[in-house]
């Protein structure tokens, strides 16, 4: 069996910020209640025209080009999104068109959140089989498109970004263990119930605004800390280590208050915790692919270090992946 790793990451977030204060200006809400209950304090805004795969492509060329490769040298792209350009073709495939990666397959994945970490496992498989040399995992979201503006409990969370790697055969930065799971019963916690076969798109479930993302968001609070919690700790005791042998945990950035229980429960301090939330605010698929990268870029990351990306989002789904830098 060849040993997968990690080639090469990048990342992209559209330049234009949209802070706390102009959120106040758009829903009754404040800078103070949304930074002490979620720790964000803006997020990025793509423009109209831009969509899920134009922030990908931005995200993959990035990366492909930090694995010292060419877009003809990727066999295939796996793309996490839960918001993609349209229905199909997948968003994947789009990307794979605009960076010219004519050799790949190409197809999308949608575990929400977990969507990037569920990727990565994937891409894994088919390094560790020898199927593929060299994959792109891609996380893009253009969350802000999926937003209901008049409801402040869910739009104050969410930003538009995109993260992507590529995974190879490789002797350092190494997947070394994973664990993913699924609660299909948590479903209606996070969802967009129309614009699919259940509920078409009609003059009626665009009036009852069923086309915006639905959130019961304390619900999802209180089960987001024990399965992140359980994902870590299963890939981490899967390869003989314990908590504390984790020098660095990248989490989902869903709620910093989320992020502080998790970090309490594993019994590490917060400095082990990754955040970039209070920047960029929850990107699902895109945020732990834009924090891996964030993390690599400020050199966060060493030779050796054992590192921990660990996800859970819509489905409810949730995983976790150690890599060995
Ligand atoms: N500004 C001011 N007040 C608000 C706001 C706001 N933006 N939003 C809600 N409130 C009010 C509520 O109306 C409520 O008022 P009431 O007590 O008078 O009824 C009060 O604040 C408390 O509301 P809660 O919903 O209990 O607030 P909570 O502390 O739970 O915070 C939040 C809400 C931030 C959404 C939190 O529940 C959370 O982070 N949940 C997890 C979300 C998450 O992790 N999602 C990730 C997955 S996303 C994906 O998969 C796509």
């Amino acid at each position: 069996m060849q040993e997968a790793g990690i080639l090469g990451l990048g990342c992209y977030l559209p330049p234009k910020k949209l802070t706390n204060s102009d959120i106040e200006k758009i829903v009754d809400t404040t800078n103070e209640w949304i930074v002490t209950r979620t720790g964000i304090k803006e997020r990025r805004i793509a423009p109209k025209e831009v969509a899920a795969s134009d922030l990908g492509v931005e995200a993959s060329k990035i990366a492909i080009e930090n694995a010292g490769l060419k877009p003809e040298d990727i066999d295939l792209i796996i793309t996490a999104t839960i918001t993609p350009d349209m229905a199909f073709p997948a968003t994947a495939c789009i990307i794979q068109d605009k960076i010219g990666a004519k050799n790949s397959a190409a197809f999308d994945i949608n575990a929400a959140c977990s969507g990037f970490v569920f990727g990565i496992v994937m891409a894994q498989q088919f390094v560790n089989t020898g199927t593929y040399n060299h994959i792109l995992v891609v996380g893009t979201e253009k969350l802000t498109s999926i937003v209901d503006w008049t409801d402040r409990s869910t739009c104050i969370l969410f930003g538009d970004g995109a993260g992507a790697c590529v995974v190879g055969k490789s002797n350092d930065r190494r997947i070394v263990s994973s664990f993913l799971g699924a609660d299909g019963s948590g479903g209606h916690l996070l969802s967009m119930p129309a614009g699919g076969s259940r509920l078409p798109a009609t003059e009626d479930t665009v009036k009852a605004k069923l086309h915006f993302l639905k959130m019961e968001g304390n619900e999802v609070f209180k089960i987001a800390v024990r399965i992140m919690v359980k994902a870590a700790d299963k890939a981490i005791k899967k390869v003989g280590l314990e908590p504390s042998d984790i020098k660095l945990f990248i989490p989902h950035q869903a709620n910093i208050r989320i992020l502080m229980a998790v970090a309490k429960r594993l019994g590490v301090s917060e400095e082990k915790i990754f955040m970039n939330i209070e920047k960029y605010g929850n990107m699902s698929a895109a945020s732990t692919a834009v924090a891996l990268a964030e993390a690599s870029q400020q050199g966060k990351l060493k030779k050796g270090d054992n590192v921990v990306l660990v996800a859970f989002g819509g489905g409810l789904t949730y995983g976790a992946a150690v890599i060995k830098w």
